[in-house]
C-alpha cells in the first residue's frame, strides 16, 4: 500500500488479491464494455483553464449538500456484494467515509444492514433501494432506514432488468466454472476468507427469507424480487413513505429529471451505474448540461460514472454537479487494504481535488462554474488554428 499514489495503482493492488471472477465482476461493463471507455473518455475530452495571480493560500473543499456540510465534494457510491472482495467491506466503507466525513451510500445489495450502518454512522450512511417485487418488503427497508436514523435514500431505478455482462458469463458468476474455481487458489488471502466465512448474505434481506436462511436462500429471495415492472408510480410511492432527503439514481434524461421534481423528489443522480446496465448509453458527464439546464436550480443534481482523478471531479462540478459519487475506486481500496485502503482511496480524491483547486485559481467548491471549462467549440477553433 505505501507505494500506492494513484487509483489506478489501488487497483493493481485489488486485482492481485482478487480471484479473476471477483476482480471481472467489479470491473466489468456491459456487452462490448464500451461504456466503460465512454465514461473515462468523456473526462479525458475536457479541457480545463487555469486563472492565475489568484492567492489561492486559503483552498477549502467542503460541500455542503442536503444541509450538511461535508469536508469534500466526492462520496461513495453504492456497491453491491463488496463483502465478497473483503469481509465486512460495507462497514469498512462506511467508517472511511465517517472518518473523511463524505457521505457512504449502501448498497440494496450489500452484505451488512441497515441497522449496522445506523449504528456505525448514521450522519453519513444513505441507504439504496432496490424496488422489491413484494411491496411490504420496499416498504419495510423504508421504515427501517428511517428507524436507523439515516436521513437520505437512493431510489436507483437503472436496473429495469438484467444486463448482459460477458465476463461474468464466461466466469461461471452464478455458478463458477471449475477454471475460474483453480484460479481462486492462487488469491490465498481472499481464500482463506471464503474458507472461514464462507458465502456473504445479503444482510438486509435475510429476514424476508424466513429464520435460519442459507446465504443461497437469501440470495435467490433477492433475485426472486427483481422481476416485476418499476414504475413512477413506485417513485410516488417512496416519496409518501419516506420524510428524508429522496434521490433518484439512474437518471440520464432531462424529461426524467423534471418529472421526479415534479413528484417530489430532492434530487437526482446522473448516472448509467457505471456502464454495467446500457452499452451505449452515453456517459452521466455528457448528459449532465442537459440535465442541470432542466433543473438544476429546482434541485440536487450528482453525477458518478469515470471518475478517477481529482480533477474529474472538478469538471463535473464546473459543470453544473453539486456533488460527485465514485463506485470502483473506493471498492479497490478496501479490497486492498480494509478500511486503512477506503481511507486511501479518499485521501487520493482529495489531494487531487485540492491541487486542482490550486492550479486552476478556485479557492472554493461555489468559485468553480462554466467559466474554467472549454467548451468543444472552442477546442475545435484551437484544433484549427480558426
Ligand atoms: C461492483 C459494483 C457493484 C455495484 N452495485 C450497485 C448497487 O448495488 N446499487 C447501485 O445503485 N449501483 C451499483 N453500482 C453502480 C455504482 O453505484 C456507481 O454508479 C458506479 O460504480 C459509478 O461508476 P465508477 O465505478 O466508474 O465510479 C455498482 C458498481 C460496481 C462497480
Amino acid at each position: 500500500m505505501k507505494s500506492v499514489v494513484n487509483i489506478d495503482d489501488l487497483r493493481k493492488v485489488a486485482k492481485k488479491r482478487l480471484p479473476k471472477i471477483c476482480y471481472d465482476y467489479i470491473e466489468g461493463g456491459a456487452d462490448d464494455e464500451l461504456g466503460l471507455i465512454t465514461n473515462e473518455q468523456a473526462f479525458r475530452q475536457m479541457r480545463i483553464v487555469p486563472r492565475y495571480l489568484v492567492d489561492v493560500s486559503l483552498r477549502d473543499q467542503s460541500t455542503t449538500l442536503f444541509d450538511r456540510t461535508y469536508s469534500s465534494p466526492i462520496g461513495i457510491a453504492p456497491t453491491g456484494l463488496a463483502d465478497l472482495f473483503r469481509r465486512s467491506a460495507d462497514l469498512m466503507l462506511a467508517q472511511a467515509a465517517r472518518d473523511a466525513n463524505v457521505p457512504f451510500i449502501m448498497s440494496g445489495a450489500s452484505s451488512s444492514s441497515i441497522e449496522d450502518l445506523g449504528k456505525l454512522s448514521p450522519d453519513h450512511g444513505w441507504y439504496q433501494l432496490y424496488s422489491a417485487n413484494d411491496p411490504s418488503i420496499s416498504e419495510d427497508m423504508i421504515k427501517r432506514a428511517s428507524d436507523a436514523g439515516l436521513e437520505t435514500l437512493v431510489f436507483t431505478v437503472d436496473v429495469p432488468g438484467n444486463s448482459n455482462r460477458e465476463r461474468n458469463i464466461r466466469n461461471g458468476w452464478q455458478r463458477p466454472t471449475w477454471k475460474s474455481k483453480f484460479e481462486a487458489l492462487r488469491h490465498p488471502a481472499w481464500m482463506m476468507e471464503w474458507l472461514q466465512y464462507g458465502t456473504p448474505y445479503f444482510g438486509n434481506w435475510t429476514r424476508y427469507a424466513g429464520p435460519n436462511a442459507s446465504a443461497k436462500a437469501v440470495a435467490d429471495l433477492l433475485a426472486s424480487q427483481f422481476s416485476a415492472p418499476m414504475t413512477w408510480k413506485h417513485v410516488e410511492r417512496y416519496r409518501e413513505l419516506w420524510k428524508g432527503n429522496l434521490v433518484l439514481k439512474g437518471i440520464m434524461h432531462p424529461d426524467d429529471a423534471v418529472r421526479a421534481h415534479s413528484l417530489g423528489v430532492d434530487g437526482v443522480m446522473v448516472s448509467n451505474h457505471g456502464a454495467r446496465q446500457l452499452d451505449n448509453a452515453p456517459s452521466p458527464l455528457e448528459v449532465l448540461p442537459t440535465i442541470c439546464q432542466a433543473v438544476g436550480d429546482r434541485m440536487t443534481v450528482m453525477l458518478d460514472g469515470g471518475i478517477r482523478r481529482g480533477l474529474h471531479a472538478l469538471i463535473a462540478l464546473c459543470m453544473g454537479a453539486k456533488f460527485v459519487f465514485q463506485g470502483r475506486p473506493t471498492l479497490y481500496g478496501v479490497t486492498a487494504g480494509g478500511v486503512a485502503g477506503a481511507a486511501k482511496a479518499l485521501a487520493i480524491f482529495r489531494r487531487e481535488i485540492d491541487i486542482g483547486m490550486a492550479q486552476i485559481g478556485a479557492n472554493k467548491i461555489s468559485d468553480l462554474g462554466p467559466q474554467f471549462l472549454m467548451s468543444s467549440n472552442e477546442q475545435q477553433l484551437y484544433r484549427t488554428g480558426r
